[in-house]
């Protein structure tokens, strides 16, 4: 009787304790739960336990390789999250595009970092369109390490203006990139003018655009050549890339370090693996572990500061993990 007590008094204890971190995590990341149904509530609730039952066993497992925790996203299936966060559409169009045109220069770094040059992360929201933030990434830095001009340029003018993309139902950076060079003028507004609202709406004017200077926009289908995707980061900057991202959860709860997801695609010879990205980003780097001599991709997602590395993940390199060295796309 009296085993029976202590033993639902810490069954008690421990649920309260996690309860309290529920309570916790609702109120730093501000969740709006007030306007969700009391079943819906739950079922939130049910889904963080589980992603904070996963986080636990996972850590133990990675033994620091990586790690994952809780961020804003902690409340939400994996499924369900990737359907609605990732949302990069492959155009209908020739897969094999010369890239030899596009190794620019001959500059072999070992370690690369072009953050200096960056804009402050965006956070996409719920809307499907990595596909503009990335796009708008490579355009401001193409600008800012040229000096041209120093802005956050807006994805809500190109997720709104551009009719060749799905606004917040996917698109592709490419795609947006030749947009903006030929259909909308080569320019746009700033962030501040056309702030982004996290939804798709009718396209509007604003006073000031800001020119973007693009000359030309590329593609290369690199098909996992990690070589080639380094030497166009080191020689030419950041590019965009389309990634996927798998159901695994692991991505979505990303905290720091080398990211290495094994239920994510690695090395293989076939070309048409490269159909199978979901996510688009930016690489904006790469370098190795000192400790480890791991080698690794540094990337850009636009899920905020609160996910990964202050809005950014490394990516291990060396197998073409979850397809990350498919595409280099860009301006020059
Ligand atoms: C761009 O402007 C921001 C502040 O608005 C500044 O912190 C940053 O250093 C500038 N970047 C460059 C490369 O000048
Ligand atoms: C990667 O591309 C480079 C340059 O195009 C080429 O020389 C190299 O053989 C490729 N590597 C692989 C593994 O295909």
């Amino acid at each position: 009787m009296k085993k029976l007590l202590i033993i639902s008094l810490l069954i008690l204890c421990v649920s309260a304790g996690i309860l309290d971190r529920f309570k916790q995590f609702v109120n730093k990341h501000r969740k709006n739960y007030a306007r969700l149904s009391a079943a819906e509530k739950s079922i939130r609730q049910r889904i963080f336990l589980k992603n904070l039952n996963f986080i636990d066993k996972v850590n133990k497992f990675l033994k620091n390789r990586f790690k994952i925790g809780l961020n804003e996203f902690s409340d939400r299936d994996p499924k369900q999250f990737i359907k609605e966060m990732c949302k990069t559409r492959l155009p209908a169009r020739p897969r094999s595009l010369p890239s030899s045109t596009y190794l620019f220069g001959s500059n072999t770094l070992d370690s690369v970092d072009w953050r200096r040059y960056a804009q402050p992360i965006a956070h996409q929201g719920g809307c499907g369109a990595c596909w503009a933030f990335s796009a708008a990434s490579v355009v401001e830095f193409f600008n800012v390490m040229k000096g041209n001009w120093n802005y956050s340029i807006s994805e809500q003018n190109i997720v709104d203006c551009d009719y060749d993309d799905f606004g917040c139902d996917g698109g592709w950076p490419k795609t947006a990139l030749d947009f903006l060079k030929n259909s909308y003028g080569n320019k746009l507004a700033k962030e501040i003018d056309y702030p982004f609202i996290g939804m798709k709406a009718s396209c509007r004017r604003v006073q000031h655009y800001i020119p973007l200077n693009i000359a030309n926009t590329f593609e290369v289908i690199l098909n996992g050549n990690e070589t080639t995707l380094k030497s166009i980061v080191a020689n030419q900057g950041p590019v965009a890339t389309a990634m996927l991202v798998s159901d695994s959860g692991l991505f979505q709860l990303y905290e720091s370090g080398i990211f290495d997801d094994p239920t994510c695609p690695e090395t293989t010879t076939d070309s048409n693996d490269c159909f199978d990205v979901n996510h688009g980003v930016v690489i904006v780097g790469y370098g190795k572990d000192s400790a480890t001599n791991e080698q690794f991709w540094i990337v850009r997602n636009s899920w905020g500061t609160d996910w990964g590395e202050s809005g950014y993940f490394r990516m291990i390199m060396g197998k073409n993990a979850c397809n990350i060295a498919c595409y280099a796309i860009g301006v020059e």
